[in-house]
């Protein structure tokens, strides 16, 4: 195991040897990532949780993820309408635990800086240097009038949080008082103790997709997402997204590592797993809760024509929640997992229907063949 003190580059590989990190996405919310109704639908609820951070952390599971998300988006199963908060969830997850890395995910605009770099620093002592954060400027409207903020307009947002991340930093860093003086943050003789456990600071990802995000993550951050690689069979085309990406942080005198994400299907055989992911993602969908988020991004019967509007529900109900599927047996699993390090990313972070029920098959059965594959150390 990697030493836990003093190196950031120990906590960006999450204090192990793994070539691909492997994380879970989203079990701090109802359904997960995934909109369906079926009654195994993942419950979120605090027991759930635990059992499944303390199982991935045995199996050698590298990271959680969680979302940050304070309002259900309706549909039938009010999709993502019961969340545990992020920060505390992985306070008492990393309490729990040993070795995984546990993000909270933060909205920026909702959180004051102080109160936030207090939190984080709780939370990175809790779990001795585990903790990581998902910095997130916020995209759904009616989150924030939930909360009286309104939005500011899209590249502000970013402005905003290079602010909101300074201060952070320099809360973290600075033993003397400091004032900072900027223009949206004007704070007085600052003072914030302890700092980061290990004379470090918590690993910051952000999964900006517009150029303005991006190039915020490229400036600030340690760990960039992307949402969506095309194909991922395409070792070429992901590997060529790798390097402009990184390369785009060289320029900034940074380095920065790659993730993804994805759902997870995987069983037997490869007729068992298809056939569970058209039934629980296709069939059972949460139609409403699909519906929905796509008018969130303006996609209605009435801004497009009728096919498009088809496609469109088709596309985000398979892909666009919980991102590339791989589905299939095993092996199957394994090679396209393979591909995507293969390509120059760092990790991903998957989701699966219900994690408690799937985890333990995708741990006993693809982790060891990622570790054949020379990807994966065996646990
Ligand atoms: C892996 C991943 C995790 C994300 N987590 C959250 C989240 O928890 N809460 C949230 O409001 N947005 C989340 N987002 C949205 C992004 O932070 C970002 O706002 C979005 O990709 C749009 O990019 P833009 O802000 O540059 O327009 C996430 C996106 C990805 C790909």
């Amino acid at each position: 195991m990697l030493t836990r003190a003093g190196s950031l580059s120990g906590r960006s590989a999450m204090y192990n040897a793994n070539a691909l990190k492997i994380g879970l996405f989203g079990a701090n919310c109802s359904s997960g990532r995934s909109a369906t109704t079926l009654p195994e639908r993942w419950s979120a609820s605090w027991p759930d949780c635990l059992k499944l951070a303390r199982m991935a952390d045995a199996a050698g599971i590298d990271f959680l993820l969680p979302i940050g998300r304070w309002k259900g988006y309706g549909g039938e199963t009010d999709f993502h309408g019961t969340t545990l908060e992020t920060v505390t969830w992985a306070a008492g997850l990393l309490a729990a635990t040993e070795r995984i890395t546990v993000f909270g995910t933060v909205h920026a605009p909702l959180f004051h800086p102080l109160i936030a770099a207090k939190e984080f620093v709780t939370a990175d002592h809790i779990g001795e240097g585990r903790f990581g954060i998902n910095l997130v400027v916020g995209w759904n409207e009616g989150e924030f009038e939930m909360f009286g903020v309104s939005q500011r307009e899209h590249d502000a947002r970013y402005d905003y949080a290079q602010e909101w991340l300074d201060v952070i930093k320099r809360a973290w860093a600075d033993d003397d008082d400091f004032d900072f003086d900027g223009n949206f943050l004007k704070l007085k003789a600052v003072r914030a103790h302890p700092k980061p456990y290990g004379n470090t600071h918590p690993i910051i990802m952000n999964a900006g997709r517009s150029p303005i995000g991006q190039a915020f993550a490229l400036r600030n951050c340690d760990a960039f997402f992307t949402a969506t690689v095309d194909s991922r069979s395409s070792i070429e085309a992901n590997a060529k997204k790798v390097v402009e990406i990184k390369n785009a942080a060289r320029a900034y005198g940074r380095d920065i590592d790659v993730y993804t994400i994805g759902q997870i299907v995987c069983r037997p055989t490869q007729k068992q797993a298809e056939e569970y992911y058209r039934y629980a993602i296709i069939e059972n969908a949460d139609w409403g809760a699909v519906e929905r988020m796509l008018a969130l991004k303006n996609i209605t019967p009435d801004a497009v024509s009728a096919a498009e509007y088809t496609k469109q529900r088709q596309y985000f109900a398979s892909r666009g929640i919980g991102g590339y599927p791989f589905v299939g047996t095993p092996d199957r699993v394994a090679e396209e997992l393979g591909n995507i390090s293969k390509a120059g990313m760092r990790g991903i972070a998957v989701s699966f229907v219900n994690y408690l029920n799937e985890v333990p098959y995708f741990c006993d059965e693809v982790l060891p063949r990622l570790a054949r594959l020379g990807m994966r150390q065996k646990n």
